[in-house]
């Protein structure tokens, strides 16, 4: 039994099911596509919304202390992704690489894990979404009313936030129909986020009163540590890139430089929004569902105001079609693997898309996403990811130790150093989250472990194949 819980694919496994014929993928990416798939992953919510929300709430100025808190947790373990993704290049990421160094148990927990944060993410995007939308409405005179605009709990008289609701249904639709963001459209949208951004940098470093920057830290040291945990949220998407690590030319060169430079230039980008952020308005402005079209709002720059809620939409639509086409990702590698089960991962006969899958996670989306807050949302999609991280950090060191002599074409630095200081980063930000979030989570994966345990860990295709693989831990 225990010998069944820590069986492992073995490396070589993973090569064996890349290079199964028809199941091939096109190898067509190179590090400037993943460079841009990078940013078009993480630049979103995070950034245009939490930000402020975060700094209002709990850091104050401080925020940009908290961007950096976070940017360390990521980029110690965004190596340690760089060091899988180029040894491991297969759909699934995080999921396969713990089938591979830890066993089966924490490969599920993984996946399990990943439905969490991409179902939890996407429903905390589509409220971000929601916000800046209603925000242009506004600016073109229509204004919806309170009760089908906002989540109750958030404004007196909110029953359901419609817009986040149905532009989540919409969304799922269009990827059943099989829809795709092509890569010119990816491009495009990347363009345009990058363009808002500068924009909003260009026209708020000229109005910054350093008056707004005191006091800096005024919740404390505690705030900056919670908004870090809340703020960590924008940099989620850099794990994308792994994904299609099967898709990628020279994968062991390209995988390193499109994580770490997209993770980068993401970093400089929002440590130079929150300080004028911050800088132009007080922090106590900041909570509103728009934050930064509204601080331009404030200084009396209503065209930029308005041009920055489009550039937000079209940015943070983009993140939302990336983490609901990637959800049915993981229900597939979960159930090709026979952990799930197969009807889960059913193609629709004539759109030739996962539908079943794709219907599942919209309508769980969509049923949230009409009544939560966003920072309730965002924590419980953080501690799932945070948790996947620690995962990741603590393979690649137990790799190294099992496998020492195996081929590593790009080796994550000063291993046990770098991942030990990966745990300990994520380890930190997932303690400065509520006790609640940590109670849905715990419940999460307890709900997780009964289905494997009356299921996945029958039907495992493992189970059937074990005499060819190294089930030694
Ligand atoms: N990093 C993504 C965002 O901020 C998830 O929207």
């Amino acid at each position: 039994m225990v010998k069944r819980l820590f069986r492992r694919k073995f490396l070589e496994n993973f090569a064996e099911g890349i290079d199964m014929g028809e199941h091939r993928l096109q190898r067509s990416l190179t590090a400037f596509d993943l460079t841009i798939l990078g940013i078009g992953a993480i630049i979103g919510v995070g950034i245009f919304v939490l930000t402020g929300t975060a700094s209002a709430r709990f850091a104050g100025p401080g925020i940009v202390l908290s961007l950096f808190i976070s940017a360390g947790a990521c980029l110690f373990t965004a190596f340690c992704y760089a060091e899988f993704a180029a040894l491991i290049p297969v759909a699934g990421s995080a999921y396969n690489y713990a089938y591979a160094t830890m066993g089966e148990m924490i490969a599920w927990i993984i996946g399990w894990d990943l439905i969490l944060e991409y179902i939890v993410a996407s429903i905390a995007v589509a409220i971000g979404w929601s916000g800046y939308f209603v925000n242009i409405l506004k600016a073109v005179g229509i204004s919806l009313p309170v009760w089908c605009s906002n989540a109750p709990g958030t404004v007196p008289g909110a029953v359901i936030n419609l817009p986040a609701v149905l532009v989540v249904l919409f969304l799922t639709a269009m990827l059943i129909i099989g829809i795709k963001e092509s890569a010119r459209f990816t491009s495009l949208v990347v363009f345009i986020k990058l363009v808002t951004v500068i924009i909003f940098i260009a026209v708020g470093m000229f109005n910054i009163k350093p008056a707004n920057w005191v006091p800096f830290l005024p919740f404390g040291f505690k705030g900056v540590m919670t908004a870090a945990a809340i703020i960590f949220f924008a940099y989620i998407g850099f794990d994308a890139i792994s994904t299609v690590a099967e898709e990628t030319i020279n994968p062991q060169r390209n995988m390193p430089i499109g994580i770490i430079l997209s993770l980068v230039i993401c970093t400089v980008l929002y440590i130079l929004v929150a300080a004028i952020l911050t800088g132009m308005v007080s922090y106590k402005e900041l909570d509103h569902p728009a934050p930064v079209a509204h601080a331009l709002n404030i200084i009396g720059f209503t065209w930029g105001s308005a041009l920055v809620s489009v550039g937000a939409v079209a940015g943070i639509t983009s993140v939302l079609l990336v983490m609901l086409m990637g959800q049915p990702r993981v229900f597939f590698s979960m159930s090709r693997d026979g952990l799930l089960w197969p009807w889960i991962a059913k193609v629709h006969p004539r759109f030739r898309t996962p539908y079943v899958a794709q219907i599942i996670t919209g309508g769980a989306v969509a049923g949230f996403a009409g009544f939560l807050d966003i920072g309730t949302a965002a924590e419980l999609c953080n501690i799932g990811t945070l948790f996947a991280f620690c995962i990741v950090c603590g393979g690649v060191t137990i790799l190294r130790w099992t496998h020492p002599d195996i081929k590593r074409s790009f080796r994550c630095p000063l291993v046990p150093l770098v991942p030990l200081l990966g745990i300990s980063f994520c380890a930190s930000l997932m303690l400065s989250l509520p006790k609640i979030t940590w109670i849905r989570f715990v419940v999460w994966l307890i709900g997780g472990l009964f289905i494997y345990f009356f299921y996945g860990i029958k039907h495992s295709r493992m189970a059937k194949r074990e005499s060819s693989y190294d089930i030694s831990l």
